[in-house]
């Protein structure tokens, strides 16, 4: 609101509350709404998940589909009157809307587009998934405007996957960072469990490794001299992951410079090190994989942990960085995105944290899957659909304030 009234001189803006994913509350939103006439409609919201599973509105939609395509005819039909006043002018008050739907593809017969059926929003039956959606509204002054949507098929080869023969965890070699504990440990249970050949736990204290048949190796991902001698001892790999990380809990306002450095050093720099030393490596070994465990907070911050979520932030950007560059070699980089896990790290937070060891299943999963990033829960799968809205879809605190 602010940045528009900063640039648009004069301009009369106020927010109001829509929620195009249940279509119910449309008509009582656009009544509040309570407009004489109007002459422009933007219809700009979306949603966009990467990854079925399916998810479904309240009102039993498929997700994107309900809010980006339904959503949007839904608030055309309770706009479209005064729209047609805007335009029109009085003769045409009250021109009421009748919509159509139909869908075609497979599973389902064509729709005769020339013979709609009632528009009345139903879902989809299980099992329907129509590649080719129809849209036909009538207004009783005689406008007609008719859409056609296509959808992908589900299944698609999706722009998210990497192309070309994806990593197979079993047979392979990996060297873990920060496999002492935490998602680490889990990591190095996971690629077991999975047919890795050979694990090195890679910590900064290698008497403290636990996992039965792990090889334990020395080292400190900010010390690059100690990056370097890990490199060296394991010529072998062909997975890296980089797990290592730490929360200062640097609060953006009050904590020391000193911390936020920690988290950069740590989450950066000694991520950045550690894929530079092992990239030769894993070219020289076929190519291989690079997993970057990130967070929901490179897309999401709070104050309290700012220092962390600029980190991860930036850890974020060098990783598609990463993902270009070593895409030359043959070499997949896949980011893990992740809120709470139950691990050391997030001991004193009391919301619901996800089990680290399906975290580390599911990330081999999407290694195995060639995919760009795991997106592990839904909050995190809700941050990256709300990047794409703007900071109030981030920051609710932030709604009304200028
Ligand atoms: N826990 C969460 O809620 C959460 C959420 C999203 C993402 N993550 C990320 O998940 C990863 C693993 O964290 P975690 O939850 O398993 O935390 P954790 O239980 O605290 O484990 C962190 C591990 O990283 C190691 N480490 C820290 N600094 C290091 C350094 N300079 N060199 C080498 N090893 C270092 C630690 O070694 P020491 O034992 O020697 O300290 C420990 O093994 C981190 O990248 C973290 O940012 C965690």
């Amino acid at each position: 609101m602010a940045s528009i009234r900063s640039r648009v001189f004069g301009a009369h803006v106020r927010p109001l509350q829509l929620d195009l994913a249940d279509l119910s509350s449309l008509k009582t939103a656009v009544d509040r709404l309570g407009l004489d006439h109007l002459d422009v409609v933007v219809h700009n919201a979306g949603v966009a998940l990467d990854e079925p599973p399916r998810r479904e509105t309240e009102d039993g939609h498929e997700l994107m589909f309900g809010t980006n395509h339904l959503g949007h005819f839904a608030l055309t039909q309770w706009l479209v009157p005064p729209a047609v006043r805007g335009v029109g002018g009085p003769q045409r008050d009250g021109g009421k809307l009748r919509g159509a739907v139909g869908a075609t593809g497979p599973g389902r017969s064509a729709v005769d587009p020339g013979s709609p059926q009632p528009f009345d929003f139903r879902p989809s039956p299980p099992g329907l998934r129509p590649a080719r959606w129809s849209y036909t509204f009538e207004s009783e002054a005689g406008g007609a405007a008719g859409c056609a949507l296509s959808r992908p098929p589900v299944h698609a080869p999706a722009t998210h996957r990497r192309e070309g023969a994806p990593m197979k965890v079993q047979g392979s070699v990996a060297f873990v960072t920060g496999a002492n504990r935490g998602l680490g440990e889990q990591f190095v249970r996971a690629l077991f469990d999975a047919g890795a050949a050979k694990v090195y736990a890679g910590s900064r204290d290698p008497t403290r490794v636990t996992v039965p048949g792990a090889v334990p190796v020395a080292v400190d991902i900010t010390d690059l001299e100690s990056v370097h001698a890990a490199a060296d001892q394991a010529q072998d790999v062909t997975l890296l992951i980089n797990n290592a990380g730490l929360s200062t809990r640097a609060d953006v306002l009050t904590a020391d410079l000193d911390s936020f450095r920690l988290e950069f050093e740590t989450h950066v720099l000694g991520t950045l090190a550690m894929s530079r030393a092992f990239a030769p490596v894993l070219g020289r070994n076929g190519g291989g994989a690079v997993v970057n465990v990130l967070s929901v907070l490179s897309w999401i911050s709070i104050t309290a942990s700012a220092g962390y979520a600029a980190a991860k932030a930036a850890e974020w950007s060098m990783t598609n960085a990463l993902r270009v560059a070593l895409a030359e070699q043959g070499t997949q980089v896949t980011a893990l995105h992740v809120s709470y896990l139950a691990t050391e790290l997030a001991a004193k937070v009391t919301a619901p944290k996800s089990d680290p060891a399906a975290v580390a299943r599911a990330t081999l999963d999407g290694v195995e899957a060639g995919l760009h990033e795991v997106l592990a829960d839904d909050f995190s799968r809700q941050v990256q659909a709300a990047l794409a809205v703007g900071p109030e879809a981030l920051y609710p605190q932030l709604a009304g304030r200028h």
